[in-house]
């Protein structure tokens, strides 16, 4: 693919990406750009599946004040009430695409429930809902003649008035996007991509960290893309950490054991078998996550174990294995029955709940860019987001954004005069390695320092050997011909530093952010914005 112009570019085609572009392809030309395989995303892996209110007994109030409380007062209530008010017309479009939920017996949804949520609420599809929501999106896309998809295209920059030698710095107001720049991973090629309106679809950052649920397109590309274009970001500090992925020091990225299992009886077990959540939270085992993932943090650092066990062994064989076909399969591939043995589980790095900042029809602070999905921050999730609110957040705001877009897109001309990628002065690198070597040690940073418990000197102690990373990889980048591995440890290493910078900001403990310093959540309630 050559350079190109068209009236919607997304970048990303995981569930917020395909979702927008499925209906703004009513209203022009769609080209999505994705970096992997078509279906390569964190939406491919999700489990435990979508939250909304389609049962008589549960209630918009009730998912309404369970997002809330999980979100530890950071929460934009007004957001909130839209996501949820808006779920089941959302569903309702997803099962329209093809999308399949499990029912019970009687036709009604089986409905799981998750951390955090007082309801059963959770649409799935077996453990594997995400897999089914991908496949149902791609097939759509695929019969659609306005929405073309360039698969092995990495996003690298966008452009904006600093590409056409204007100053640009973060108090200028009238920041603009005019497309991208993209990397053709089968030509080396670095083309440009003029677009009048660009949606960041990028999803997640996982990989910041050693240990992670997330596959590995998840680097946090597009809000290290905003950051270096002068937009603004939200509460990066907010990492979650899922509770319970699967302890096999083997399998990276860690495989995820959904918090479904909790819902259905699974109960948290110290290694000597003992019961341990009624310890740390009245709500044992499906208390919201922040507060299972340091109870199980303390646990492991009082037993100096690397892991605790998850026993779901008291539920009859067939039942678990009708719920959780994906996870029993993979227990039984490490030799684990679970029907029969408690499961050893750790935390591990799952979803980042702060983002690019956007309003409630998904601008972003760059104007015609937009964000969706988990690389953007709506304040849905305040400080801790709840079990199953991510996939539901994506459906709500690509539509939202489309309502924006379509409207946006009639009033904006491509421009010209974009200058092409200079990359004269770089040459190619026999030194590769390097590359991997400081990816892997900007996650340990990470994973040592700025993880679940934190502290002022853990803090200051990340952000100066992030400093030493930054510098080296920026000369590199300077100097070395692009690769995919290169791009993607910068933009590790920015959204590393952002995390970390905004950790040391917030001297309060609130949702995923614990410090030790500053045990205690202050009295004022605000934002981390960058
Ligand atoms: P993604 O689905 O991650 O898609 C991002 C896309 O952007 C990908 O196509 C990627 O290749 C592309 N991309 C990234 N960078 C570039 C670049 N530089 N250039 C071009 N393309 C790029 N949430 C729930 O609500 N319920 C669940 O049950 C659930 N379970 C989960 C289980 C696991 C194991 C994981 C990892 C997450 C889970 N989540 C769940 C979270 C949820 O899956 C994600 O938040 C959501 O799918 C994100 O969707 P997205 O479209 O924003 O991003
Ligand atoms: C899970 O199945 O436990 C993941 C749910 C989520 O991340 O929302």
């Amino acid at each position: 693919m050559a350079d190109r112009k068209v009236d919607f570019l997304v970048i990303g085609s995981g569930i917020a990406g395909l979702s927008f572009a499925l209906k703004a392809s009513k209203f022009g030309k769609v080209l999505i750009v994705t970096k992997s395989n078509e279906d390569e995303s964190n939406t491919k892996y999700a489990q435990g599946g979508v939250a909304a209110v389609v049962d008589k007994s549960d209630s918009f109030e009730k998912h309404i004040v369970d997002t809330q409380i999980a979100g530890d007062g950071l929460c934009d209530v007004e957001i909130v009430e839209n996501v949820v008010r808006e779920a089941p017309d959302r569903i309702a479009e997803l099962i329209s695409y093809g999308t399949s939920f499990d029912k019970e017996e009687s036709g009604l949804y089986d409905l799981a429930k998750e951390g955090g949520h007082s309801a059963h609420r959770i649409l799935h599809y077996k453990d594997i809902t995400g897999y089914e929501i991908e496949r149902a999106l791609l097939e759509q896309a695929h019969v659609d003649p306005n929405i073309e998809i360039v698969t092995h295209y990495f996003a690298i920059d966008l452009i904006t008035q600093h590409h056409l030698g204007e100053y640009v710095d973060k108090n200028k107001t009238d920041i603009t996007c005019y497309g991208i720049y993209a990397f053709n991973t089968f030509s080396h090629h670095v083309d440009k991509i003029l677009s009048k309106v660009t949606v960041m679809a990028s999803g997640g950052a996982g990989h910041v960290y050693s240990s992670t649920t997330n596959p590995t397109i998840a680097t946090g590309d597009g809000i290290a893309m905003v950051y270096r274009a002068k937009g603004k970001v939200r509460n990066m500090e907010f990492m979650q950490f899922h509770p319970t992925s699967l302890y096999n020091p083997k399998d990276s990225p860690a495989f995820l054991v959904s918090e479904a299992v909790r819902g259905f009886g699974g109960i948290l077990r110290r290694v000597n078998g003992e019961s341990f959540m009624e310890d740390y939270d009245e709500r044992a085992s499906l208390a919201p996550r922040d507060i299972v993932a340091r109870a199980i943090d303390a646990e492991m650092k009082k037993s100096g174990i690397d892991y605790v066990y998850l026993d779901i062994t008291h539920r009859d064989k067939d039942d678990i294995i009708k719920h959780f076909p994906n996870i029993y399969e993979k227990c039984l591939s490490i030799g684990l029955d679970m029907s029969k043995d408690f499961i050893p589980v750790t935390p591990a790095a799952h979803y980042l709940c702060g983002g690019i900042y956007v309003d409630d029809f998904g601008r972003s602070s760059i104007l015609n860019l937009y964000a969706c999905g988990e690389c953007s921050s709506t304040g849905l999730h305040g400080a801790n987001r709840l079990a199953s609110n991510s996939l539901l957040e994506a459906l709500v705001f690509a539509h939202r954004i489309f309502l924006d877009a379509t409207q946006l897109v009639e009033t904006i001309s491509h421009i010209s005069d974009v200058p092409e990628w200079d990359d004269s002065e770089t040459s190619r690198s026999n030194e590769d390695i390097l590359v991997t070597h400081n990816l892997r040690e900007c996650q340990k940073i990470m994973s040592d320092y700025v993880g679940i418990v934190r502290s002022d000197f853990r803090l200051e102690r990340a952000l100066k050997r992030l400093h030493l990373l930054y510098e080296e990889t920026e000369e590199f980048y300077r100097n070395t011909r692009l690769s995919v591995k290169l791009c993607e440890l910068r933009n590790v290493i920015q959204v590393a530093y952002i995390v970390t910078k905004s950790a040391m900001l917030r001297k309060e403990s609130r949702g995923l952010h614990y410090t030790t310093d500053h045990p205690q959540h202050s009295q004022i309630l605000k934002d981390t914005i960058f």
